[in-house]
């Protein structure tokens, strides 16, 4: 297999599960070193067991402001300065909006908006003195429309948007771009968690391709924004939804 991101090192969270762990099997297959980061202590044997030497996995709960300085430390002195970072930590906590617990809202902005701003800070500080990087933010189909009981996750994921916005352009004289993925429901424990039963089969039948989304579609196009090719491509937002928010 092509080696395109040999010597690249990519830190990548959520890595224990669903998008990251493919995302990070992704880099590792074609020579990336990378650094998982996840709630979950399996993410150390996951790291271990990847395609490659070399890979990392930290265990932190990234909703903690200090955790993100703190592994963005430990992955420059395990792996280098990391040339691309992915965030794809996440929660999905669905409430009617009347009846959303302020404890679930708040943890679900702690996790898919503060978390993500937090190691995109962290990261960006060593990328922008590096004069190199790529930072891919996951949001969601939700960032771009309503879904019912979302309330929550919508709001962050919108927010996801805004924020990959002011970063690409505060960071792209440095050399770092920074853009979003927003895919519909993707087959990973999270997407099949939320869209169970006839709600989910109505759904696929509502997306103009007739289904969900794999892992590895999304992972293909995190490597593209991921690559140096994707240089002139920042501060955007690409859809991967089977056509389903544009009908
Ligand atoms: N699966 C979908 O249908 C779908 C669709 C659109 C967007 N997304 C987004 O893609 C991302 C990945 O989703 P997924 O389907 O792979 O989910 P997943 O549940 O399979 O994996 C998410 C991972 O994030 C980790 N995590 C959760 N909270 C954390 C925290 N506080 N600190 C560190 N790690 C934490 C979990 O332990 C888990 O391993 C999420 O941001 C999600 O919102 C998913």
């Amino acid at each position: 297999m092509e080696q395109e991101f040999e010597g690249r090192i990519a830190i990548v969270t959520g890595a224990a599960s669903g998008i990251g762990y493919t995302v990070a099997h992704h880099f590792a297959s074609r020579g990336a070193r990378v650094v998982g980061v996840d709630l979950s202590e399996s993410v150390g044997a996951l790291m271990a067991e990847l395609p490659g030497t070399g890979h990392h996995g930290i265990a932190r709960d990234l909703t903690a402001p200090e955790a993100a300085g703190e592994v963005v430390a430990e992955a420059v002195r395990v792996a280098g300065t990391p040339h691309i970072l992915v965030n794809s930590a996440g929660i999905a906590l669905l409430d009617p909006a009347i009846d959303v617990p302020a404890a679930r809202w708040q943890a679900t902005i702690n996790v898919n908006l503060s978390a993500s701003f937090y190691m995109a800070q962290a990261a960006g500080r060593v990328m922008v003195e590096a004069g190199y990087g790529r930072i891919v933010n996951l949001a969601s189909q939700a960032a771009v429309i309503g879904l019912d009981q979302h309330a929550a996750y919508c709001a962050s994921k919108a927010g996801i948007v805004g924020l990959t916005h002011v970063l690409s352009l505060e960071w792209a004289p440095k050399g770092v771009t920074v853009n979003a993925v927003s895919p519909t429901v993707v087959e990973t424990p999270l997407g099949k968690k939320a869209w169970a039963g006839e709600k989910g089969e109505k759904a696929k039948r509502d997306i103009p391709v007739g289904r969900f989304a794999q892992p590895e579609e999304v992972a293909s196009l995190i490597a593209y924004l991921s690559s140096d090719v994707a240089a002139m491509i920042t501060g955007t937002n690409v859809l991967i939804d089977g056509g389903f928010t544009t009908v």
